[in-house]
């Protein structure tokens, strides 16, 4: 059984599709928590409506990145949590926290790695003018958006797109492709050799 945590700052629309999958789906994880960084942010009353503890985390009261994330780590070591779910969470974890969590945070990128990383990467998309974008669920390592690759999925972007146009269409894949690698990592089917990722059977 995985001891989830849920790190979100925004529309927490990922953060639903995760939910969801753990119930239907029936899968071995308890969500343990939905923590944001944000005051106000949407994620945390779809967090209430879905009956999850949610909490809030700023990082102005705290001095430096650093105590921050130490903060974050040890707040979620307390409640038990071993696995990590980033969902649009606007923070970029330092070397010290990923290494306590190494191999048990997993992040959700609107491109297909490792095009694109970094914010806006829909706009990032449009603007260099591929034919093909996507979505990329990731291991979290020391990098932006740059651990090893678990499940991608690709939308076509069409030339009348606009970024609201193709991230509604990604988001869409998103919704498919990160519960699926929570439920590979939960029944421990996913296993890492460098930067590969391996789908057991
Ligand atoms: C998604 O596009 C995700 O890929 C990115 O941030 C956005 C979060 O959206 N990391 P939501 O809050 O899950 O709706």
């Amino acid at each position: 059984m995985l001891n989830l945590a849920i790190l979100a700052s925004g529309r927490g629309s990922n953060m639903v599709s995760l939910v969801e999958a753990v119930k239907k789906k029936d899968l071995p994880v308890k969500i343990v928590a939905v923590v944001t960084n944000k005051t106000g942010a949407p994620c945390l009353d779809k967090a209430e409506d879905l009956g999850l503890p949610s909490y809030c985390l700023l990082p102005k009261d705290y001095n430096s990145r650093l105590e921050y994330d130490r903060a974050l780590a040890g707040f979620l070591l307390e409640k038990g949590v071993d696995t990590i779910c980033l969902a649009g969470f606007m923070w970029l974890l330092g070397a010290e926290f990923v290494s306590g969590f190494r191999g048990r945070i997993l992040n959700i990128h609107p491109s297909l790695l490792p095009a694109f990383p970094g914010l806006e990467a829909q706009k990032q998309a449009l603007s260099y003018g591929v034919k093909i974008s996507g979505c990329t669920v990731h291991f979290v390592d020391e990098g932006l958006d740059s651990g090893p690759i678990i499940l991608q999925e690709t939308v076509p972007v069409l030339t009348s797109d606009t970024v609201e146009s193709l991230s509604e269409r990604i988001l869409i894949k998103e919704h498919e492709i990160y519960p699926r690698a929570l439920g590979l990592l939960a029944l421990g089917k996913l296993k890492v050799f460098g930067r590969q990722v391996e789908i057991m059977k």
